[in-house]
């Protein structure tokens, strides 16, 4: 599964590209959103609730809910939704 359309992001697939998430490799293309790139590698689950630790994902998509809050290459609270995915780049979920 993978995104195509975006309500205010145009998509232009680029060449394929390699980043890393929690330690295992993961493929995207150039000009896609962090968040398209794990939801077309089955992730689901983003970050955790800071007070139930309840598992939290994609929800709106254009940068309003914080619900894709990740941290992107050591810095917490990155909007995957919004960010476009670059080579090499590190993604781990935060709480
Ligand atoms: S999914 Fe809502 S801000 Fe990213």
């Amino acid at each position: 599964m993978r995104i195509t359309r975006h309500p205010i992001i145009e998509f232009k697939r680029g060449k394929k590209v390699k980043f890393n998430f929690e330690g295992q490799e993961l493929e995207a293309y150039k000009g896609e959103t962090v968040a398209a790139a794990l939801i077309a590698s089955g992730v689901k689950v983003f970050k955790y609730s800071k007070r139930h630790k309840r598992p939290l994902g994609f929800f709106c998509a254009i940068g309003k809910c914080s619900s894709c809050l990740m941290e992107i290459n050591g810095v917490q609270n990155q909007m995957a939704c919004m960010r476009l995915v670059e080579e090499g780049m590190k993604v781990k979920r935060q709480i």
